[in-house]
């Protein structure tokens, strides 16, 4: 059966419920919550089915959790969170299921095209489950490019990036805690939206802290951010 026209339906239905009987303290079990999320769920349908979320979760754990740990919140060094709200945020869901479908050549991230686009969408679903704050992947994925210098952008790699995230962005393998920015099997995935917000706001409760304001440790303008950006997209091609 067609998951997005069930969805709809659901959807629809809750939404009279929640209008219907707003007086009752009674719920519709697995309500779509907060109008602050609504919008979001409305366009990234395949989040908010709780059934699929549950099934998710059980592929989930038979194919991932080994590395990415339960509830998916990752392990310094070994594999990043993915249940962690920044990543979420930021992360379509034509991201998410390209990244699983075909893995990460070069990394410890293996495809998974076995699964199915039914199963992996379950994944995905369960992870949405987590999210607290609306997806803004289409607005971030239509930002400009980054038009950046890639000389300069190689120099603030080289002097804060590389300890984490590895010479060349090679990621893990260099022993570090950061993935592997510099490798195509990232970078073909993303959009430099993706790529300056991330550096910007840097993943809470992760060692990527955001390097943009007071609070940072290294402070960097929108200007150097589209630098490193610039650098990243040359490093595939020096391999
Ligand atoms: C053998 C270990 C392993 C398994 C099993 C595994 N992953 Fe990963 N995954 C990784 C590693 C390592 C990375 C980071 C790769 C890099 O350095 O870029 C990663 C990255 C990812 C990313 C990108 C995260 C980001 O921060 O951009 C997603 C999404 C992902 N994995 C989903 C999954 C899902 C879903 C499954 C199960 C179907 C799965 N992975 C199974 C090791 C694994
Ligand atoms: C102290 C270590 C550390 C430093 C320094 C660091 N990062 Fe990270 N970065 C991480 C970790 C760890 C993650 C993944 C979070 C996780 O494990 O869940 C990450 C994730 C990222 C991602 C998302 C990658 C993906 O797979 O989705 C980008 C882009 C990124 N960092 C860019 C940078 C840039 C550019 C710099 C330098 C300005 C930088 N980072 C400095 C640790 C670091």
């Amino acid at each position: 059966m067609n998951n997005k026209y069930v969805n709809f339906v659901f959807l629809l239905m809750s939404g009279l419920l929640i209008s219907g009987c707003s007086e009752q303290g009674d719920a519709p079990k697995a309500s779509v919550s907060s109008s602050q999320t609504e919008a979001a769920n409305v366009r990234e349908v395949i989040k908010i089915d709780p059934t699929l979320a549950a099934e998710g979760e059980a592929i989930y754990n038979q194919n991932c959790a080994f590395c990415h740990q339960a509830d998916a919140i990752g392990k310094p060094g070994f594999a990043p969170s993915l249940t962690n709200q920044e990543f979420l945020r930021v992360s379509s869901d034509q991201f998410l299921m390209g990244t699983i479908r075909d893995g990460r050549a070069g990394t410890g991230m293996p495809p998974f095209a076995h699964l199915g686009r039914k199963q992996v969408e379950a994944i995905v679903a369960f992870l949405r489950a987590h999210a607290k704050q609306p997806n803004v992947s289409a607005e971030i994925d239509a930002q400009p490019p980054s038009h950046g210098d890639e000389r300069l952008g190689q120099f603030w790699f080289d002097s804060i990036c590389i300890t984490c995230h590895g010479p060349n962005g090679n990621g893990y393998a260099a022993g570090g805690t950061g993935t592997a920015i510099g490798k195509a099997s990232f970078l073909d995935k993303v959009t430099d939206g993706f790529i300056r917000v991330t550096i910007r706001d840097g993943r809470t409760n992760t060692r990527m802290i955001g390097y943009s304001g007071p609070a940072s440790m290294a402070a960097l303008s929108d200007d150097d951010i589209d630098d490193i950006i610039a650098y990243l997209r040359t490093v595939p091609s020096k391999d």
